[in-house]
């Protein structure tokens, strides 16, 4: 086993006219578990694939410690990969396929039998070794290739592509804990792409975000959660993602609209800027005694164990009017749960719903989501003050995180919160 290291590794399908993965310097740490996490299209398979040697990169160099591998082919680099949809002989027995990896390097007969027996065992194949492939089902095909990537021992990284796409949900809690076994017992270094959260946080020790072919943050789920460096991570890791509102910085003071809402910590010039709070860290309160943002509710979602209150604010200093006709009471309004996680930039201004203005006449304004206990006492229709946690509030600038906001009245001198150390450092940035 090995560091995994890419250094200025690049992908272009089009002879560089676009990237699909842009040039990168990473370094995947040798017995770590990381799940690769973004949106599809955003370049995880190409990245795998490169790491693999399937793909050879359009620029950069891969190298394994101290050996460079950029020339090595698929075959001496020691690497297993799964794919998102089985890849097996279907005509060999459970059994077969499980030892055709072993075989194929001349492992002993009997070291073949133990260790397909082992994976077997662990992922619930015992009962169908003698089978045929072909007479699976695809989900249980899926999982004998899970089992082909995961039967040798020493290899240098795991890759598993989406591996649970075609496996039956209730199986997926099951095999996931499974693979994080399997993990701790081998201490192979995996990269598990895929582009659902809670594979990713569950999964992990570390996750890594990509957007547009580029690795924006990296790190443990809390850390991604807690201390988003990027509006996109915001969005995509969190249910529902973190509200996002035009504000202001000025004489250190940051403000939605009229509403003073934190001081500015970090160095950051006055001027517009976009304040990110996660309906987790935002509270909602019907007096404005503390600073906060004027608002009025619009919909409750009830989930069971907590609520959903979704508000409308302006910026003024009071609430934004009651609608006469009710239409803002309806409940039910998911608007910024369910729309896009694909895309933390290009919707500023947009839509409704994610800091977006919503409607026109006495709605002009910004939808944002608060997170309470089950039962909450707010209805569509109350007014009401939008509070944001201090220390978990985050400026952003070019989708770029810029800033925290800390308490109106705290103590001055308190130390900066400091951003996570980035690794990622991407070439063509000075
Ligand atoms: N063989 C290919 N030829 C041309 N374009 C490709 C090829 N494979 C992937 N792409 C493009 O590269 C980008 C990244 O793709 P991919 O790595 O498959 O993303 P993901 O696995 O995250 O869904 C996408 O825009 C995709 O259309
Ligand atoms: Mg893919």
């Amino acid at each position: 086993m090995a560091d995994i290291r890419l250094e200025g590794v690049g992908h272009s399908y089009d002879g560089g006219r676009t990237w699909a993965l842009k040039p990168m310097t990473w370094t995947w740490r040798s017995g770590r578990a990381y799940a690769l996490l973004g949106p599809s299209g955003c370049g995880k398979t190409t990245l795998l694939n490169i790491i693999s040697g399937l793909l050879t990169p359009t620029t950069g160099r891969i190298w394994f410690d101290d050996r460079e591998m950029t020339a090595v082919p698929t075959a001496g680099r020691d690497i297993a990969q799964v794919f998102q949809f089985p890849v097996l002989y279907e005509e060999m027995s459970v059994y077969d396929n499980l030892a055709f990896p072993l075989r194929n390097r001349k492992y002993p007969k009997a070291e073949v039998d133990r260790r397909v027996r082992q994976v077997s065992g662990m992922l619930g194949l015992d009962d169908h070794l003698r089978r045929r492939s072909r007479r699976l089902d695809p989900g249980r095909q899926q999982i004998v290739s899970l089992g082909r990537g995961l039967v040798r021992s020493g290899v240098a990284a795991v890759l598993l592509d989406e591996p649970l796409t075609v496996v039956d949900p209730a199986m997926k809690w099951t095999l996931r804990s499974t693979l994080k076994e399997i993990h701790r017992d081998t201490g192979h270094t995996f990269v598990y792409v895929t582009h659902d959260q809670t594979e990713a946080l569950t999964f992990a020790d570390e996750v890594v975000v990509v957007k547009d072919g580029e690795i924006v943050q990296a790190g443990e789920p809390t850390e991604l959660f807690l201390s988003p460096a990027h509006e996109f991570v915001g969005h995509f890791i969190g249910s529902p993602g973190m509200n996002v509102l035009p504000a202001e910085v000025s004489d250190g003071v940051v403000s939605v609209g009229r509403a003073a809402v934190g001081r500015a910590v970090g160095d950051l010039p006055p001027g517009p800027v976009r304040i990110g709070i996660r309906p987790e860290f935002a509270v909602l309160d019907s007096a404005g005694s503390t600073p906060g943002v004027a608002g009025r509710v619009t919909g409750v979602d009830r989930m069971g164990s907590y609520d959903l209150v979704h508000v409308l604010v302006n910026g003024h200093d009071g609430p934004p009017p009651a609608e006469r006709d009710g239409q803002t009471g309806q409940t039910g309004q998911t608007g910024q749960t369910g729309q896009t996680r694909q895309d933390g930039q290009d919707r500023q201004g947009g839509r409704a719903g994610q800091g977006g203005r919503a409607g026109q006449g006495g709605r002009v304004g910004h939808s944002l989501v608060v997170k309470t206990d089950a039962g909450t006492r707010f209805e569509p229709g109350d007014a009401g003050f939008v509070r944001f946690a201090a220390d978990r509030a985050y400026l952003f600038r070019d989708a770029v995180r810029c800033g925290t906001v800390a308490a109106l009245n705290g103590a001055p001198g308190e130390p900066e919160a400091h951003a996570p150390e980035d690794r990622v450092s991407r070439s063509g940035e000075a």
